[in-house]
């Protein structure tokens, strides 16, 4: 099976190059092909995603992605931006169905922001779509008529689009915990009170999963209130960006959530749900275990290979259990020792 290696930008490279030592050893059906995909590929090709690395995206079986993110080009006209590649991909592929997990493993109740007793209870999937709202609607500059600068950006969803992701929603919440909460913003937003309808609509096709609504607002204090509270979330693209990034940190750091992108096959793009991380990259200091478990995720659902996603689950629970930490968990290792660590694991 062919697997497309993405790794992008700052600390992307360095962290998937963990992940495809992991694959390596609980696997020997793939073969891998690299490409340039953001400011790299802007860089190196003049656009952030280049007509060759998206081929090698459609033909490819599954798609390891890094990240892409890098400061030389937040001056760039939007198109010219490195997050346009994952947008472009996101949107290309139909990749609208993003399950985002978070759960902390319980030797990392140290790491969490939150008291453990509060930490621990966190074990949740946040459904998030990812071919609309905000992020896809006309935008642009313009001038008012006194003259003034005004940016817009236009949020929608139409009854389809909402519809597909409540059901991914739903049947998350059936192979779980049967609980599904909507988040919205119902009470100010037309896009939200559609995505309500809809949802509750869809309801009926699921007597078995017990629904429930929330302001985004209260979801953001509940995540650190109660996290224990939430089983599945379905949300918008904007929302389930902040929360996915809030819920991370009850989990012990944004270094360890993964996630998956699909669309309504099995095809499917991995990748943490962090960024590119300037701040700290090429310094050794990212944490990979978030790719390594996107990696683990792939092998579940676009590889059909469970034990072996399993045994990387396994691995990574191991190994911080025997005190593999990176700098955002509280230590001192490097990438590379974090890797080394869930290799020894295995
Ligand atoms: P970020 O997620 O890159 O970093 C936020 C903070 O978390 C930083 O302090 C960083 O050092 C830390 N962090 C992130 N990943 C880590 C890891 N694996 N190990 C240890 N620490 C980690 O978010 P940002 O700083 O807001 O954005 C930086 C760039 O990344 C921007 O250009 C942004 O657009 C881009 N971005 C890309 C993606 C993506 O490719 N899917 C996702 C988010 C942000
Ligand atoms: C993410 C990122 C992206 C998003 C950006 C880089 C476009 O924050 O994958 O969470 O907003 O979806
Ligand atoms: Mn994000």
């Amino acid at each position: 099976m062919l697997i497309a290696l993405l790794p992008g930008d700052g600390i992307g490279p360095e962290v998937v190059e963990q992940a495809v030592r992991v694959l390596n050893v609980v696997t020997d059906k793939l073969t891998y092909e690299s490409a340039p995909v953001g400011g790299a590929a802007y860089k190196a090709q003049g656009h952030p995603l280049p007509a060759a690395t998206l081929d090698l995206a459609k033909r490819a079986d599954a798609i390891l992605f890094g990240a892409v993110g890098d400061p030389d080009c937040d001056k760039l006209e939007r198109h010219l931006r490195p997050e346009q590649a994952i947008l472009g991909l996101r949107k290309e592929l139909a990749l609208f169905a993003n399950l985002r997990p978070a759960k902390l493993f319980p030797e990392l109740a140290d790491a969490s922001a939150l008291r453990p007793e509060v930490a621990t209870q966190i074990d949740m999937v946040i459904v998030r779509e990812l071919n609309g709202d905000v992020y896809f609607g006309e935008k642009g500059m313009r001038t008012t008529a006194s003259g003034l600068r005004e940016g817009y950006d236009i949020m929608s969803y139409d009854e389809a689009e909402v519809r597909r992701i409540a059901r991914v929603g739903f049947e998350t919440a059936q192979a779980r915990g049967g609980k599904l909460c909507s988040v919205d913003k119902a009470n100010v937003l037309e896009t939200s009170q559609l995505w309500r309808d809809v949802v509750i609509e869809m309801s009926a096709d699921f007597p078995d999963v017990e629904l429930s609504h929330m302001y985004v607002d209260n979801c953001a204090m509940q995540l650190v209130r109660n996290p224990g509270q939430f089983d599945v979330i379905v949300t918008g693209n904007l929302f389930g960006d902040i929360l996915s990034d809030q819920a991370s940190m009850c989990a012990g750091s944004i270094g360890m959530l993964p996630s998956a992108s699909l669309d309504d096959q099995q095809k499917g793009l991995y990748e943490p749900i962090h960024g590119s991380a300037p701040d700290i990259a090429g310094q050794g200091k990212a944490n990979p275990l978030a790719t390594i478990l996107s990696a683990a995720m792939m092998l579940r659902y676009s590889l059909g290979l469970p034990d072996e996603a399993d045994r990387i689950e396994a691995a990574v629970a191991k190994a911080l259990a025997g005190g593999a930490r990176s700098p955002d968990l509280g230590g001192t290792m490097t990438t590379a020792q974090m890797g080394d660590a869930v290799l020894a694991a295995l």
